[in-house]
């Protein structure tokens, strides 16, 4: 049964104020925004929106955003409410270890390492490639051996950006959130100049069809056919329908990201207001900029023209606008910088909380005396981010990413309607409505999209989880700070 075992909700909350553990309550809704925002819009609108337009959806892409975009909300309006309930950090993972119990949380906190840490090593990655674009255009070309993971040996940029990350990490939450915001700045100002500025370049014919037939995909079997082509026996297509929700599972990408807000809970002034403002507020604004940026970008090309690797840019380059491309690559180079950042910031976070359980070893969360800041797991995951993003190539990547963060959103969904009727006497600064049915659908469309995801990232998660598993009862189940808590008495005996 001790698997089973939960933590109340009070004893999350009094850990918070050990000493040894305290982190500092600097954050304010605005600053979570802008943190949500600073996460948000990365590699899923600047890369990802090309290659759904291109090989799933066509300029139906749009409709993939709103679709990817309410299972977020659905799962989004959960969270909040979790968030406003247990204002602890560790995001997920600790709404879990409340809500379900600890293995469950160990699960989870196991997955969340997919979506915190295998996302910052991605995004590094395309960081790194977007730096290549911009250095090419002034002339200057780094030798492929230190440049790519893929063509080369290691990625150098790639691991230099997550080192240098780390250190603004390390050195404490206020300066790494004043960088951010004025990053977020210059990243919206570019999102924002490329719906103006495109709308002079759509095209009407470039819209039709919208919804391009279904089609058969040439090289697509076995493992790469989506899960549900492989559960219906279905020949692997793309386009129509289906495409839509193909693209829908891999643009879910470009919407990771508000869910670590609610990682630094117990860093907010006033988490129970905050929290979900910071949340929601975040989802909506990129919501809208998604929609509009693929409306305009599958407007100014033919879907089946545009460039996979850098859309948005080549969009303006290949209109005749250069200097339109350079400054977009700049406003990309700098909001990949802010996801990378945020995503280390949600993966120590998550890491710090599971540490002090004793689900990890207790050492890890020790908080910088000067900083206060967990400085002890910020450089190890900074260090593990750099080696990844160094050796590794991002395509396959983004999916597993997907498919972690989907299945965190399925637990969470649940674990908040668990909660309600464990523990319904808790304040709620945040109650959402007709909780049951908004948490149903928010697992539904979870679920419908991991269904869209490729059969060889569900067996590589598969194999993920398992490991966890092992870990779990080899280390975890004897060591969390519960497991010892039960042992007491019978030592006092
Ligand atoms: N949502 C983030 C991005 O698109 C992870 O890069």
């Amino acid at each position: 049964m001790s698997v089973m075992r939960t933590k109340s909700v009070e004893q999350a909350i009094r850990e918070t104020e050990e000493p040894e553990h305290r982190l500092r309550k600097d954050l304010s809704g605005m600053d979570l925004t802008v943190f949500g925002i600073g996460v948000i819009i990365g590699t899923g609108i600047f890369v990802l929106t090309g290659e759904a337009a291109q090989e799933s959806a066509g300029p139906a892409v749009a409709i993939s955003f709103v679709l990817a975009a309410i299972a977020c909300g659905l799962a989004g309006l959960c969270y909040a409410e979790f968030a406003s309930t247990v204002p602890v950090a560790g995001s997920a993972y600790t709404f879990s270890y409340a809500g379900i119990g600890e293995f469950v949380a160990w699960i989870i906190g196991w997955d969340l390492i997919l979506e915190l840490m295998l996302g910052a090593a991605t995004v590094s990655v395309g960081w790194s490639q977007y730096l290549a674009v911009l250095l090419e255009s002034l002339g200057w070309n780094l030798p492929t051996s230190i440049a790519s993971a893929e063509d080369g040996v290691f990625n150098l940029p790639a691991a230099l950006i997550a080192l240098a990350l780390t250190a603004v990490l390390v050195t404490g939450i206020r300066i790494s959130s004043r960088l951010n915001a004025v990053i977020v700045m210059i990243k919206l100002a570019v999102v924002l100049f490329v719906i103006v500025a495109g709308l002079f370049f759509v095209k009407a014919s470039n819209y039709s069809p919208f919804i391009p037939p279904t089609k058969p995909a040439e090289d697509e079997s076995g493992l790469s056919a989506t899960l549900i082509q492989t559960i219906f026996g279905s020949g692997p297509a793309s386009f129509g329908v289906s495409g839509i929700l193909a693209a829908a599972a891999l643009v879910f990408f470009a919407y990771i990201g508000f869910d670590v807000v609610a990682t630094a809970a117990e860093e907010t002034r006033n988490p129970q207001r905050d929290v979900p403002r910071g949340i929601l507020g975040s989802l909506v604004v990129c919501t809208i900029l998604y929609v509009a940026v693929s409306l305009v970008v599958v407007g100014m090309q033919k879907y089946s023209e545009l460039d996979p690797e850098a859309p948005l840019a080549t969009a303006f380059r290949d209109v005749g606008h250069p200097l339109f491309a350079d400054f977009i690559t700049i406003g990309a180079l700098a909001g990949l910088t802010t996801v990378i950042m945020v995503l280390m910031l949600g993966q120590s976070r998550v890491a710090f909380a599971m540490s002090r359980d004793g689900l990890l070893p207790r050492g890890l969360g020790r908080v910088h005396p000067r900083f206060g800041t967990p400085y002890v797991i910020t450089i190890i995951v900074g260090i593990v981010v750099a080696v990844l993003a160094g050796l590794l190539p991002l395509s396959a990547l983004a999916e597993m990413v997907n498919i972690g963060t989907l299945f965190a959103f399925v637990l969470v969904s649940i674990a908040v309607l668990v909660l309600r009727r464990t523990r319904p006497d808790l304040p709620r600064a945040f109650r959402v409505r007709a909780l049951p049915v908004v948490s149903t659908l928010a697992v539904i469309s979870c679920v419908i999209l991991m269904l869209f995801l490729e059969v060889a990232t569900w067996l590589r998660f598969l194999a993920w989880m398992a490991l966890g598993f092992v870990i779990y009862f080899a280390y975890g189940r004897t060591h969390s700070r519960l497991a010892r808590a039960e042992r007491e008495p019978a030592r006092v005996d």
